[in-house]
């Protein structure tokens, strides 16, 4: 059929007007300022994009509302991480006071003398005699020598003679250990021993040299 044969057709049916000049189909009742709308079909992309959302929407609903996925409910994907962040920070709770507890006398020199030879005895000498660092075998000490006093050196260093902070090196139950095996070390006398530096030390009470 023609264009004109359509035309007159729908004309006769009064649902369309059309365009003087393209002579394409007119939009009946859509003017504004004197433009009037084409009623053509949208483009196939357009089209299919907009089928493709109607399904895609209908699924997403699906599965927010149907079988609520966690994947796509922030909510519950933020109550799931949270859950698992608590059970984690329970669990190295329990750990951290547990240690003490399960931990022989043995372990924690064991675990102090690994981590004396491993790192401090370049400095501090093979059996603490002392080297670059001073001895631990006596009983003189430059910052203390309580565990308080170890515990803020070997956390805070004394960068300006050489000695780190093992802060982020070490766990606190390893410089606890460590801290153990070198009050262990006071009165074992080591052959090649470096001469006593700073101020002598008396343990306030037993406690203190015990751990
Ligand atoms: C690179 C060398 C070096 C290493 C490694 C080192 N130290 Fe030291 N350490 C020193 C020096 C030097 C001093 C003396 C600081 C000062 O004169 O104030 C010192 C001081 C100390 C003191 C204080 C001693 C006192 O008389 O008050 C303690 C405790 C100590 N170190 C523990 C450790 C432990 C534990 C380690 C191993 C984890 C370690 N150090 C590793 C060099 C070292």
């Amino acid at each position: 059929m023609s264009t004109i044969d359509d035309k007159k057709q729908d004309q006769a049916n009064s649902q369309h007007e059309y365009d003087d000049f393209t002579n394409e189909k007119l939009l009946a009742g859509h003017e504004f300022d004197g433009i009037r709308e084409l009623d053509n079909q949208l483009p196939p992309w357009l089209k299919y994009l907009f089928y493709g959302s109607i399904i895609f929407a209908a699924s997403y609903l699906t599965l927010v509302f149907v079988f609520e996925d966690e994947n796509i409910i922030q909510a519950k994907e933020y109550q799931n991480e949270m859950a698992a962040f608590i059970e984690d920070e329970e669990a190295a709770e329990e750990d951290e006071t547990a240690a003490p507890v399960i931990r022989t006398q043995e372990e924690i020199m064991a675990s102090g003398q690994a981590t004396f030879s491993k790192i401090c005895s370049v400095c501090h000498g093979k059996f603490g005699e002392g080297l670059v660092g001073p001895n631990f075998t006596d009983e003189y000490w430059i910052h203390g020598g309580s565990r308080d006093n170890m515990h803020e050196v070997i956390t805070t260093g004394v960068i300006e003679k050489g000695m780190i902070s093992y802060k982020n090196i070490l766990t606190e139950n390893q410089i606890q250990d460590v801290i153990t095996y070198i009050q262990s070390l006071q009165g074992t006398n080591p052959p090649n021993q470096k001469a006593p530096e700073g101020e002598k030390y008396v343990p306030e009470s037993e406690e203190e040299t015990a751990s």
